[in-house]
């Protein structure tokens, strides 16, 4: 489906990152934009920054995803309003590097509510209406490559993602008949704020490895802008999985293609970060 003028399209965490750049190139094409983050400040910001182009936002509520009533109450106000949405993108998410012995209750609980449940508050609030509407549509949501390979330090992160993943292909199939389209993105490293708001536990924040490692890190990331690109053109190309980065896509073909070899490098990966655990806990 091809976002044009008029097309309606529901975003969460719009307020930055890969969502904000996802909003304004959808306005760049005339998209009616509803917008929501738990950020305010930041979704008033995407919202100025669309004033002025092909586009307008028809609606923005700063709201907690996890929060099913605060989900189902903006989906009746968006309907009452403007009927049914075109579009659902479900971006917003939080990240966590953690082991498990380090890890509470409560942290997995937070990525869960957020990365799992979010997206499914979502999603039961908006595409029954699209069915009943009988347009078609499209749904995105973004995952992340954590999602398709069990990543070391990523335990809770992986499961959220990976279950974002699974749900998309059983959409994929049930929408299929209500010509209403799926797509799941995985990115790599994206250049946002969440390389920096990224909860991590049992290490030391302001160790000096790991600083290098979120250099490195960074170094590999790709704009949040060419994330929205690859997202409308998925759109437009009808594609389920969408992997943003080179760097990803190789290691996603290692570990079906030559699992022993993939099992070595994730062990060296799982290695390098564990001793980066016990080097800047020994400095502290
Ligand atoms: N940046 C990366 O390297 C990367 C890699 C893989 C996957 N992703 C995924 O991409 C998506 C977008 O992340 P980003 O990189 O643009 O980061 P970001 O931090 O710039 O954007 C995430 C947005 O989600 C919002 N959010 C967080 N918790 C929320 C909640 N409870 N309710 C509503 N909004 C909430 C934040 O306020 C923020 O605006 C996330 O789902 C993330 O997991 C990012």
């Amino acid at each position: 489906m091809e976002i044009g003028k008029g097309t309606k399209v529901f975003i969460t965490g719009a307020a930055s990152g890969i969502g904000r750049s996802t909003a304004l190139a959808a306005a760049g094409f005339g998209a009616r934009l509803f917008l929501t983050d738990i950020n305010k400040e930041g979704l008033d910001r995407t919202a100025a920054l669309i004033s002025g182009k092909p586009g307008e936002v028809c609606m923005a509520r700063a709201m907690d995803i996890s929060r099913e009533d605060q989900v189902r109450q903006f989906a009746l106000d968006i309907h009452a309003g403007y009927g049914s949405m075109d579009i659902v993108m479900n971006i917003a998410g939080i990240a966590l590097f953690a082991q498990i012995e380090d890890m509470t209750h409560d942290s997995w609980e937070k990525i869960i509510n957020v990365n799992l449940w979010g997206p499914i508050h979502v999603l039961q609030n908006f595409v029954p209406a699209m069915i009943r509407a009988d347009r078609g549509g499209h749904i995105v949501n973004v995952a992340s490559v954590a999602g398709l390979m069990g990543a070391p330090w990523h335990a809770a992160y992986s499961a959220s993602k990976a279950g974002l993943i699974g749900m998309s292909e059983a959409l994929y199939f049930d929408l299929r008949p209500h010509r209403i389209g799926v797509t799941v993105v995985c990115p790599g490293g994206v250049d946002t704020p969440l390389q920096e708001t990224v909860e991590i536990l049992g290490a030391d924040k302001g160790g000096k490895r790991l600083g290098e490692l979120k250099k490195f890190f960074g170094r590999h990331a790709i704009s949040p802008d060419a994330v929205a690109q690859q997202i409308l053109a998925a759109l437009k190309k009808k594609k389920f999985l969408v992997i943003t980065s080179a760097d990803v896509r190789f290691g996603y073909f290692f570990k079906h293609h030559a699992p022993p070899l993939y099992r070595v490098i994730m062990f060296r990966i799982a290695g390098l970060l564990n001793s980066l655990k016990k080097a800047d806990n020994d400095s502290v």
